[in-house]
């Protein structure tokens, strides 16, 4: 009898273990529409559309702009996302949310990858996979120019309300670096600009790209000198489903190309031109 329920055990262990290995592989290939593919790479290119999470609230990253009269989603990441499918050999489908909802669409394999200026944060590199940095932002309190002596240090600004935007690092920042601030997290970063504008919020943390090109369209804001640390896991990287090797060193090493021969700072320029001509229409 004891031999009996020795042996059960040893097979339900080798059950449960060859579960396991499947389960793995064909999960993490789950995200694209061909079934039949062994990574997701390969179910990419299959499927012939790279799917894209993103929240195009982020100018000079992703941002809508009217081009020839239509609303468009434009910009840095978009023109980088464009190259890689270009050379994958596939279409572009954006899923345009709000930036709390980017890395849950992708976790739901709604997306293949995620580009949304993320930071490739420890945390999210819990549960995701990211591929190299791509771009190296600081960190920015942006205020209304009729307040810029007033709130000119991290202690000025203790009592108020300063902004972020949900689910982004920039909320964890005000509640470290400006601990006596009050936090008000809002989906969108253009509402917050308006609630800055408006004076309902006091302070904005944005990273610097973004703030310039938010400030370059509204001459009431201005970005202060209030030094905000940036620690390493700041910088952006693209977001993938855990264990997508194949998938990872393909998008690394077209990213080091972009990278190494400046055309991720061309994007970087090029759209912040376009952001700024596009507000002033
Ligand atoms: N880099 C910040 C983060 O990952 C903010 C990114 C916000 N991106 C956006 N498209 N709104 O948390």
């Amino acid at each position: 009898m004891k031999k009996l329920f020795g042996a059960l055990v040893v097979l339900t262990g080798i059950l449960v273990l060859g579960a396991c290995g499947n389960g793995g592989s064909s999960s993490t290939g789950s995200s694209s529409a061909s079934g039949s593919a062994d990574n997701q790479l390969e179910a990419i290119k299959a499927a012939g559309v790279l799917n894209v999470a993103t929240s195009a609230d982020f100018a000079p990253f992703e941002f809508h702009a009217l081009i020839d009269g239509k609303d468009t989603i434009v910009g840095a990441d978009i023109d980088m996302v464009n190259e890689i499918a270009d050379r994958l050999g596939v279409e572009v489908n954006i899923l345009d949310l709000d930036f709390n909802a980017v890395l849950t669409a992708l976790q739901q394999g709604k997306a293949d990858i995620a580009v949304s200026g993320i930071s490739a944060t420890d945390e999210r590199k819990q549960t995701f996979d990211f591929t190299d940095n791509y771009f190296t932002p600081e960190q920015k309190l942006v205020v209304n120019k009729n307040n810029e002596s007033t709130f000119d240090s991290i202690e000025s600004l203790s009592g108020k309300k300063v902004g972020a935007q949900k689910g982004s690092i920039q909320e964890m920042i005000v509640q470290d670096q400006l601990a006596d601030s009050q936090l008000v997290s809002i989906a969108k970063v253009p509402n917050l600009v308006n609630e800055l504008k408006q004076g309902s919020i006091d302070g904005l943390v944005l990273e610097s790209a973004v703030a310039e090109s938010y400030v370059a369209q509204n001459d009431d804001l201005v970005i202060t000198d209030v030094a905000l640390e940036a620690s390493e896991g700041d910088s952006y990287a693209i977001a993938l489903p855990k264990g997508s090797t194949e998938l990872q060193e393909e998008l690394n090493s077209i990213l080091k190309e972009l990278i190494e021969d400046g055309t991720i700072d061309e994007y970087v320029q090029k759209n912040t031109d376009l952001a700024n001509e596009n507000a002033a229409q």
